[in-house]
């Protein structure tokens, strides 16, 4: 490759990555008294800087570099099938269950979560798979203990180049857009919203992507910071049968965050990921049917024109963003000082968007652990949620 080429792949690689390959050697100074309580807990070394990333010479470059990192089918075992649809291990050892909203959304006061046994795991998924989301606060959770529940739940995804506890497992990520800002990867200001603070699925353009994420905060703003979730099922049936029908089987277009370099066109810029995914897919648990798209990933639908395309992704996604009865605001702040909060969301089922009120004047850190599920699949015989529930279509 000529130097010329050569410095052309490399400034195209800096654009994006959300930390640029190895160690943010200045992060630990800014970590938050609570996250670093936690990792003394717990015996996380920061010392040697925070997050950690991989080198950049372990970064990938090449579009067909990155897909090869994930590219066949892996084993999954769906918990949530397992479970007693009761959940009597999980409620009743529970001080408390409550239902933040109808449609989606509980909380569990009163366990830990590092105590649970797999038929509480099992439970607890097939709970997620049923509201959508699932919070715990008050949790004293090393991220030693969330990755290892993360890998009950399935193969735990590692990120090609993004921010992780310094593990000898990759796959504790960094949440922590207060630093992101403070390098200058990301651009969020009070006008204008952007890292995890949008609409978005996580992942959406992996092979198998994730079914439950545990965010696990261990820094939380005294006021704000809240994160908005919002339910696919509930989406889906929002649509009219015949516009059901019309989506069913159909396929669209899921992009990375990142970009890479194409090998063929070097020049062309960076590219994203892209991978196809059925729009509504059926929940392995639940046997419901989600709507499967979002505004942050979701590019095209597969056989459309792209004006049909553009239109009818755009009315899909305000479904999502403007139906306020179907989604829950949630405020992590614990009851406890020192100790943190989790939610354990389904990807597949869902839209997330963190907001940035408290403009990284108070700390907001947290660990994340993705726990990658099925390939998606579209089920003709399945139901929608309210169908199955023998609810009102209306
Ligand atoms: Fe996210």
């Amino acid at each position: 490759m000529s130097t010329e080429l050569q410095e052309t792949v490399l400034k195209l690689t800096s654009l994006k990555p959300l930390v640029k390959g190895g160690v943010d050697s200045t992060g630990a100074q800014f970590l938050p008294e609570s996250t670093k309580a936690r990792f003394d807990k717990y015996g996380v070394d920061y010392s040697n800087g925070y997050p950690v990333a991989p080198d950049t010479s372990e970064i990938p470059v090449f579009v067909d570099e990155v897909l090869k990192v994930r590219n066949k089918e892996v084993p999954y075992i769906e918990r949530g099938k397992n479970a007693d649809p009761e959940k009597k291990a999980l409620f009743g050892a529970a001080k408390e269950v409550i239902h933040l909203t109808k449609h989606i959304g509980t909380e569990i006061v009163g366990l830990q979560l590092s105590d649970l046994t797999d038929q509480q795991r099992d439970e607890l998924a097939l709970l997620i798979a049923e509201r959508v989301v699932v919070y715990f606060r008050d949790q004293d959770l090393s991220p030693q203990k969330q990755l290892e529940i993360g890998q009950y739940f399935g193969p735990v995804e590692v990120h090609p180049q993004g921010g992780r506890v310094p593990l000898e497992h990759g796959g504790v990520h960094v949440i922590w857009m207060d630093q992101a800002k403070r390098k200058g990867f990301l651009k969020t200001s009070f006008k204008k919203t952007g890292g995890t603070a949008h609409w978005h699925t996580d992942l959406t353009h992996e092979f198998q992507p994730p079914g439950i994420t545990h965010l696990h905060n261990d820094a939380i703003p005294n006021v704000g910071g809240d994160t908005v979730w919002v339910s696919g099922y509930a989406a889906f049936d929002k649509l009219s049968p015949a516009f059901q029908k019309f989506l069913e089987g159909k396929k669209a277009v899921y992009k990375s965050l990142h970009g890479y370099i194409d090998r063929e066109n070097p020049l062309s810029g960076p590219k994203n990921i892209e991978r196809e995914h059925p729009i509504i897919r059926t929940h392995p648990a639940t046997g419901w049917k989600s709507l499967f798209v979002n505004r942050a990933y979701t590019t095209r639908i597969v056989g459309l024109e792209p004006r049909e395309s553009d239109l009818i992704l755009e009315y899909l996604f305000g479904v999502f963003e403007k139906n306020l009865d179907i989604q829950v605001r949630f405020n992590w702040k614990p009851t406890k000082a020192g100790l943190g909060t989790s939610a354990l969301w389904d990807n597949r089922i869902s839209q997330h968007y963190a907001i940035w009120d408290h403009e990284g004047e108070e700390p907001r850190h947290g660990t994340r652990v993705s726990s990658l599920a099925e390939v998606p699949y579209f089920d003709p015989g399945s139901k929608s949620q309210r169908e199955a529930l023998g609810l009102s279509l209306d």
